[in-house]
């Protein structure tokens, strides 16, 4: 017998986070079982799920009348994220319009494409290129208010640097005053409002009986006043030379060459603020959470960081010394889609994976579920950001949709993740994070993925070897 073999210590155990309960059995079939899942599905709308919906590529149902079904085969849900066929449904829309108005999030048909058209140069590689130092700032900004202090929400901390960073980009301004405002409306908002209700569930028309969403429409009448407020400043004062997002929005032109309109404009900050910010910021609360729970692959993403640490990121190339930091925000986004479903309808028959689409049909395509699905992914539940190392186009991973696909893919990836690795190697090139209670965190989703509860993290500061 080779002893050496014995003796060799064995791989440290895989982490499998904790996730919501998995039930044995769909709760449909019944009116009874129906009303359980939108009670469910209200609460958590990752919280309803059953065994064999990890198992199947295709789940039809019916839900309060309605046909639905649950495409899983990543192929299929690709071509169904890429054809015109379907398009967002409205409720799907009814918690977010308070939010983004008419912005490019959910504009359909003509009005998308010319808005799509006009603000893809505001997102090039490029441009984004020229937001790092606003990220940079955010990220100094994290460990400055960190400083010194040993038990932290990062939860909070991190929605505050997220919110900063956007700010900053689209801006030029910091999460000061108006941006405190933005951030507690935000925070009502989304652990309140919007959360889908039964009337979401059962409307047929984005409008339908919306007088019962009195807070959605204050809350969100708050939020697009204080976008307001902040462009008004910047038409008061205009920058001599392009500084920021909202720079390149007021320079955009359509195919007339006419301007945007005040209210587009508004609308579309109000977008980029909700689809930016809250999404990023529960990707760096996620990727805490596993890394503090997994401290080898927290040092050797320090070591990383070291070596290359994030006041020389001087490019969007550069951010290539980071390969395994782009392998652990890729996992974290298995693991933890900060979108969690994507929802569409069908305007016209189709047939998927042999089941028949009537019009009206509800297709809901679960980057929670596709990212968790045993038949896609060896060892699912497990945190391994190896698996995302070896990949040079992670994108070309079929079964991997965090950022959605086809013409309506999120304009703002590229941002997402050079914002996320700038903050995060800021805050791991001067702390170690740990966690200050074993009590396991479970994901509630509404529009985003959030923990049941905020954990306090404990942060060591690292104690610099002499040179
Ligand atoms: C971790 C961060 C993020 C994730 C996981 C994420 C995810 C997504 C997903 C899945 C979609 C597609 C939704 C659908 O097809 O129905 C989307 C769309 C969108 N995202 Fe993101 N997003 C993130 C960050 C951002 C940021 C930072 C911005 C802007 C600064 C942004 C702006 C948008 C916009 C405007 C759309 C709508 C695009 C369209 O319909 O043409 N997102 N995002």
């Amino acid at each position: 017998m080779d002893v050496s073999i014995l003796d060799a210590p064995s791989p440290p155990a895989p982490l499998i986070p904790p996730a919501p309960k998995v039930h044995p059995r769909p709760f449909g079939g019944s009116l009874l079982g129906e009303l359980r899942i939108a009670r469910e599905m209200s609460r958590n709308l990752v919280g309803a799920y059953c065994e064999a919906d990890f198992e199947d590529l295709f789940t039809p149902y019916t839900f309060l009348g309605q046909p639905g079904l649950v495409v899983s085969d990543p192929a299929s849900a690709r071509r169904v994220l890429t054809s015109p066929n379907y398009v967002r449904p409205v409720k799907a829309n009814r918690p977010l319009r308070p939010l983004v108005g008419e912005g490019l999030l959910l504009a359909e048909g003509a009005t998308w494409k010319r808005q799509r058209k006009s603000l893809a140069p505001v997102f090039t590689p490029a441009a984004i290129g020229g937001l790092l130092p606003h990220f940079q700032d955010a990220g100094a900004g994290l460990a400055e208010a960190l400083d010194g202090r040993s038990r932290v929400n990062l939860a909070e901390a991190f929605h505050q640097a997220a919110l900063d960073a956007v700010l900053r980009a689209l801006f030029s301004r910091r999460a000061d005053a108006e941006g405190a405002v933005l951030a507690k409306l935000a925070r009502r908002y989304m652990e309140g409002p919007a959360h889908f209700n039964l009337m979401d569930y059962v409307s047929k028309g984005a409008d339908d009986l919306t007088f019962l969403d009195g807070e959605r429409r204050r809350i969100g009448g708050q939020w697009l006043d204080a976008v307001d407020a902040l462009i008004a400043a910047r038409r008061a004062a205009p920058h001599p030379e392009v500084r920021d997002l909202l720079d390149r929005l007021l320079a955009t032109r359509d195919e007339d060459d006419a301007p945007p309109s005040d209210r587009e404009i508004r609308d579309q900050c109000g977008s980029m603020l909700a689809a930016g910010f809250e999404t990023t910021s529960r990707l760096l609360f996620w990727t805490a959470l596993l890394l503090a729970q997994d401290p080898a692959t927290q040092n050797r993403l320090r070591a990383e960081v070291r070596a290359f640490p994030p006041e020389r990121v001087a490019s969007l190339d550069d951010l290539k010394a980071w390969p395994l930091m782009r392998s652990v925000l890729f996992e974290t986004l298995r693991l933890y889609p900060s979108v969690p479903l994507i929802a569409r309808t069908a305007l016209e028959a189709d047939e998927i994976g042999g089941f028949a689409v009537v019009p009206g049909c509800m297709v809901t395509i679960s980057p929670w579920l596709i990212h968790r699905h045993r038949k896609l992914w060896d060892a699912p539940t497990a945190f391994h950001p190896e698996r995302f190392l070896d990949q040079p186009h992670p994108w070309a991973v079929e079964a991997f949709l965090p950022f959605g696909a086809g013409p309506r893919v999120c304009i703002g990836a590229g941002f997402a993740l050079a914002e996320a690795q700038i903050i995060l190697a800021n805050l791991l090139a001067r702390v170690e994070i740990g966690l200050a209670s074993e009590r396991p965190v479970i994901p509630v989703a509404s529009i985003t993925l959030g923990p049941d509860h905020e954990p306090d993290f404990i942060l060591t500061p690292i104690v610099q070897a002499r040179p």
